[in-house]
């Protein structure tokens, strides 16, 4: 398996791996999500620059195995926190989970982050994605703060926002 910046020849794999997370939330009961945040441009960027997100793929064969998409928000927030980076999305092929694909996708998104100077992660997960929430506290998130909103349809979602000093 090899993990590296993802191309336009990774897309189609990358979406039949977000289409089976958007199964996931269906079966939880949450919506699905638009397509849209993976039809601009900016996940397939070449560089991680301020307000732009990267993919990275892990892949075997030319095979999308799994995929995580960062970014370095432009604003950032806090004040106590010198550069902030956030996960947007990280995605493992279902049939090959608790196989440490996450675990080598978010190492190297750190290496990437790190090399930009980025001090902290942030990222939210939704409240009862169980595996989500595991898998962030197994690389070491702690939870900070917990939101509400409201989607499209007027369904209330929970979101918790964790975070990791890098
Ligand atoms: C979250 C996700 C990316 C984890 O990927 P993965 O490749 O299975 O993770 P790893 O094998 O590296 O797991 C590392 C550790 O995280 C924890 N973990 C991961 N999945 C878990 C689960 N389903 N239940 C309990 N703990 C879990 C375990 O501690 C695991 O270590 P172990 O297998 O030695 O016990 C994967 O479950 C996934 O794609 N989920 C659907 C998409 C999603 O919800 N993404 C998160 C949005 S914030």
């Amino acid at each position: 398996m090899e993990i590296s910046q993802a191309s336009e020849e990774d897309r189609r794999g990358i979406y039949r791996l977000y289409e089976q997370f958007n199964q996931d939330r269906e079966e939880s009961g949450a919506g699905r999500l638009g397509f849209k945040y993976l039809d601009g441009d900016s996940p397939w960027a070449e560089e991680l620059t301020d307000d732009e997100c990267v993919t990275l793929v892990a892949r075997e064969k030319n095979i999308v195995l799994g995929f995580i998409t960062i970014r370095i928000p432009r604003f950032n927030p806090f004040r106590k926190i010198k550069k902030l980076g956030e996960v947007d999305l990280i995605v493992v092929e279902r049939k090959l989970r608790r196989r440490s694909i996450g675990t080598n996708l978010f190492k190297k998104a750190v290496k990437l982050l790190k090399g930009k100077h980025v001090s902290h992660v942030l990222l939210n997960v939704k409240v009862g994605n169980k595996a989500a929430h595991s898998f962030w506290k197994k690389m070491k998130f702690k939870p900070m703060t917990e939101s509400i909103y409201e989607r499209k349809d007027g369904v209330e979602e929970g979101l918790i926002y964790m975070i990791k000093k890098i």
